[in-house]
């Protein structure tokens, strides 16, 4: 293959893993949009973050080949990419490449800086997390619970309901499609940190539970992520 490769560049390994988080809805409905084209008809690839292995490397530069690397490579089998955008993965023990996807990827570092250094939570406050059996919200429940904060949890299935509680340790989940849902979550009382990964009525609703003093991580806005007027999910701010 003839490729031109810049200085510091290299090639990922053949089918790196990818994360697909709910960002990544609104590049698909650019691709979707323009038939998965550029304005002059290039084929344009998808975004995304994954992990892979250095195939080669540029000379004089801190990787060699058989590196594990984080990047945002996008969903590709091969990407030439510079060094600055890559990240060495380190494999302690109890460590496993895919870990770097989800607790150690930016799943996990959403997580644990935005409830810890956003929401500054403290042992025996009310945590309320949104889209919280996501990957991020998931962290963020079990960060809490950890931290000694009272977690309560809303998801949109009895089923995720059931193992937030069960498997997470929540004190409680709300079903945000249940008719109850605004009764129930009221009769949890006052929260003093809500950790919105939704936006949109929930946030709505989050906003008349709000204790003094309490903050809100505004995350993300998933209920606006497949709307092309995304600011309807943010409206309550
Ligand atoms: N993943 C990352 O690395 C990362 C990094 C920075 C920021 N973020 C932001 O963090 C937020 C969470 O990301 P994530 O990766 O954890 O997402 P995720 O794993 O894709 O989970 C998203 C969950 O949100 C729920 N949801 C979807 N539409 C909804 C709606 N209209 N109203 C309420 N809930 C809805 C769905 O669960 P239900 O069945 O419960 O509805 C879905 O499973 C996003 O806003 C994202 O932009 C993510």
């Amino acid at each position: 293959m003839a490729l031109a490769r810049p200085r510091h560049a290299w090639i990922s390994q053949r089918c790196p893993e990818l994360s697909a988080t709910s960002a990544d809805r609104r590049g698909m409905r650019c691709i979707v949009k323009n038939c998965g084209r550029l304005a002059d008809g290039r084929v344009k690839t998808m975004r995304g973050l994954g992990i892979g292995t250095v195939l080669e490397a540029a000379p004089g530069s801190a990787f060699k080949p058989g590196d594990a690397v984080s990047g945002p490579f996008g969903w590709t089998e091969f990407a030439v990419m510079k060094e600055k955008d890559l990240e060495p993965l380190k494999l302690g023990p109890g460590i496993q490449v895919l870990d770097y996807l989800n607790t150690l990827g930016s799943s996990g570092l959403t997580a644990y800086f935005g409830l810890k250094d956003v929401g500054k939570i403290k042992a025996g406050e009310t945590l309320l997390v949104s889209g919280a059996a996501g990957s991020v919200g998931a962290i963020v429940c079990q960060l809490g619970k950890k931290l000694g904060a009272k977690v309560y949890a809303i998801a949109g299935t009895p089923d995720k309901c059931e193992w937030l509680e069960k498997e997470l340790g929540v004190v409680k989940a709300f079903n945000y499609k249940s008719p109850t849902f605004a009764k129930d979550l009221r009769a949890m009382g006052y929260l003093d940190v809500f950790f919105d990964n939704v936006g949109g009525e929930i946030l709505d609703l989050a906003l008349t539970r709000l204790n003094q003093g309490a903050r809100i991580v505004m995350c993300g806005a998933i209920s606006g992520y497949s709307r092309f007027l995304c600011r309807f999910s943010l409206l309550a701010y």
